[in-house]
């Protein structure tokens, strides 16, 4: 058997793989938090990886949910309406599953998405996780960009928050930033000085595009949104996890914050960005040889 390339006791990686691949290798219940920003525009290309990871992670064609609900029954429901939602459900469906299979039993998952695909999403983990474990939907709300004409100019995200046990979560508000109160003459000076603790509806700007935050990869998220949801769903030394890493805000937040962290990606620009961005905080492997990838610059 070859060794593994995570091990709880060892460092942090930025792994260059397919997540369909990477995340079966991984033992059952090793993060605390998960959080996840997938592309939308995933296509056909991707079928043949989806039907491995299927039968890879339970055996059996048509499965039955966490909670004994039939996936098929909702699938094929909402499939008959729209074509789009068949390719979106085949792929994202398995490795939402691996990351209910990853999460540890006080964990949270925090999944990225926009109008086009929440509600989806939201049927889809609702199945998967079970309603009752579903924590909240969290509104990224920004300014920035053009604004249409011919209806209200959509500027928000929507991050969708399920814990694998609704009895045991870890959740702690007490480490969260504050945020100024938007009427500070009717509170008090102290609760002025304290601020307010945030709600499901997260202002904060884009990445600036001069800004030093900034990697150039397209997709990027900002840090701050994620330093809250890192601060609150885990602890210091704890394991967090993102497979769909892109330019690695998820890594670079978890080390400023003492966090160990996993970050894999299958495009090398991310892994090249991300190596560059997070330098000493991990090692960088590729899980097609499980060697070592040279740091980005040397
Ligand atoms: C929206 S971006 C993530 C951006 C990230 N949150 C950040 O702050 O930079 C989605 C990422 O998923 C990666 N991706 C898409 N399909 C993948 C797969 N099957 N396995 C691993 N990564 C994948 C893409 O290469 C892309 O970098």
């Amino acid at each position: 058997m070859s060794t593994p390339l995570w091990t709880p006791d060892g460092g942090s990686l930025v792994v260059h793989a397919d997540n369909a691949e990477f995340l079966p290798t991984l033992p059952d219940g090793s993060f605390t938090m998960i959080y996840v920003d997938p592309p939308f525009n995933t296509g056909r290309a991707q079928r043949r990886q989806q039907t491995t990871m299927v039968r890879s992670i339970d055996g059996s064609g048509d499965r039955i949910g966490f909670k004994g609900r039939s996936y098929s029954t909702v699938k094929g429901l909402l499939s008959s309406y729209d074509d789009a939602f068949e390719d979106y459900w085949a792929f994202l469906e398995p490795r939402l599953a691996e990351a209910w299979r990853l999460l540890a039993d006080d964990g949270t998952l925090y999944v990225h998405l926009d109008y086009r695909e929440v509600h989806y999403a939201k049927v889809m983990l609702d199945a998967l996780f079970g309603r009752d474990c579903f924590l909240n939907e969290i509104i990224w709300a920004y300014d920035y960009g053009g604004r249409a004409k011919n209806r209200w100019p959509a500027k928000h995200d929507n991050i969708l928050v399920y814990v694998k046990n609704p009895d045991a979560y870890h959740f702690d508000n007490a480490e969260v930033d504050r945020e100024p109160y938007m009427a500070p003459g009717l509170v008090t000076p102290e609760k002025v000085a304290l601020g307010k603790l945030p709600t499901d509806v997260w202002w904060h700007t884009i990445v600036s595009p001069t800004g030093r935050e900034k990697t150039g990869y397209p997709t990027q998220k900002p840090e701050g949104l994620l330093r809250r949801a890192v601060a609150a769903s885990s602890r210091e030394g704890d394991w967090v996890l993102d497979f769909f890493a892109g330019s690695g805000t998820l890594g670079a937040v978890a080390a400023k914050l003492g966090r160990k962290f996993v970050c894999v990606d299958a495009n090398p620009q991310a892994i090249e960005v991300m190596s560059r961005r997070l330098g000493s905080a991990a090692s960088v492997v590729s899980a097609e040889t499980g060697r070592p990838l040279p740091a980005a610059g040397a």
